[in-house]
């Protein structure tokens, strides 16, 4: 067991100063952070090792991202960056940091323009539509991968320099996208006593893993981290190339990057996170989005290597339904990978 778990202190993503609890109040974003952690007994029948479920996709905005957002727009506010009710909020994004932001922006009033490309989902521009979000979207790739990351930042920067009281919270390089999701390695051990030896975790910008990662240094746990890339992805220094699901995986290296962040690094397929996602919720009725697919095969793969015993929590951060035009469409998934269902058939009996 870890010494000192129970001196953790649980403070809820971005809740800083008095002044800022109360704008929050009891309203919905008092509900971002302290999700389950749930047991996972079916998915690795093999294994004597206990394996657990933290399920992001029960805060408000569907996602883990819903802390980052509210911890670098808390953060802003309270430097005065921001003004309620006046300023302007610009990010680039095509999924979990542009919902977590539409529903941050809009409780404070603030006016939100999501940067966004042509891959964004047709439901993920109505839910960002449904917040009260604009959408400026940005047609010419950065190259023939289809990458549009470069020309979604020159976009923002053109509107943070032409519109008064904008602000950038740049999800990439803020600290605060980091120090957010601390919380979520805070509740992990104390919903485990402190006892956490694997924790697998999917990474984009690495917000979430460098909070993780620092909490864990920070209090001298002895965790391993797993970090879940995709194949494809340059965020551990291979080229970058054509993905299909969105998420995880980034085609740079983001400043929150560090050397050490993760003690190990599981890159996986498309093919991967379609295969996870279908046991996830075949075998523990669990509706995961891609990322979650990913983490779940990369447990699988290392499944040998854990030892009987030992705590593994998988981070599972967002949900299925936003998935259901790809990797839930078996004819999506026929289409692009061919007739895989055995991948998943065999183990979807409880
Ligand atoms: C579904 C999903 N998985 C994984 C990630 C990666 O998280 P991070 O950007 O904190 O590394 C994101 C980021 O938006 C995401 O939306």
């Amino acid at each position: 067991m870890s010494a000192g778990y129970e001196a953790i202190d649980c403070a809820p993503p971005g809740r800083t100063t008095p002044a800022v609890n109360a704008r929050i109040g009891d309203g919905v974003l008092s509900a971002v952070g302290a999700t389950p952690l749930v047991r996972l007994t079916r998915l690795f029948g093999d294994s004597r090792a206990r394996f657990h479920a933290k399920l992001e996709s029960l805060n408000p905005g569907g996602s883990m991202k819903d802390r980052s957002a509210m911890g670098m727009v808390l953060g802003a506010i309270e430097r005065g960056e921001l003004i309620p009710n006046q300023s302007t909020v610009v990010e680039s994004s095509s999924g979990n940091l542009g919902i977590g932001l539409a529903q941050v922006c809009r409780w404070f009033g603030l006016r939100f323009i999501c940067v966004a490309d042509p891959k964004m989902t047709a439901q993920n521009l109505a839910i960002l539509a449904a917040y009260g979000a604009e959408l400026d979207i940005v047609r010419e790739p950065d190259n023939e991968m289809g990458d549009f990351l470069s020309a979604r930042i020159r976009r923002v920067r053109e509107l943070v320099h032409d519109i008064p009281h904008a602000f950038w919270p740049n999800q990439y390089a803020n600290p605060l996208n980091a120090r957010a999701q601390e919380t979520i390695m805070q509740e992990v051990v104390r919903q485990l006593d402190g006892n956490v030896d694997y924790l697998f975790v999917a990474t984009g910008t690495c917000g979430t893993i460098h909070g993780c990662a620092r909490f864990v240094a920070d209090h001298g746990l002895g965790t391993h981290i797993v970090a879940v890339d995709a194949e494809g992805s340059a965020i551990f220094g291979e080229p970058s190339c054509r993905r299909l699901i969105p998420g995880h995986g980034a085609a740079i290296r983001s400043e929150l990057y560090y050397d050490g962040i993760a003690h190990s690094v599981a890159r996986m397929t498309d093919q991967d996170c379609v295969v996870g996602c279908r046991r996830l919720v075949g075998v523990e009725a669990i509706l995961g989005g891609g990322s979650s697919g990913a983490v779940v095969s990369a447990v699988a793969q290392r499944l040998a290597e854990i030892p009987a015993g030992a705590n593994c929590v998988l981070l599972l951060p967002d949900r299925g339904e936003r998935y259901l035009d790809t990797i839930y469409s078996d004819v999506w998934v026929e289409e692009r990978f061919g007739d895989i269902a055995h991948l998943w058939k065999e183990q979807t009996t409880c």
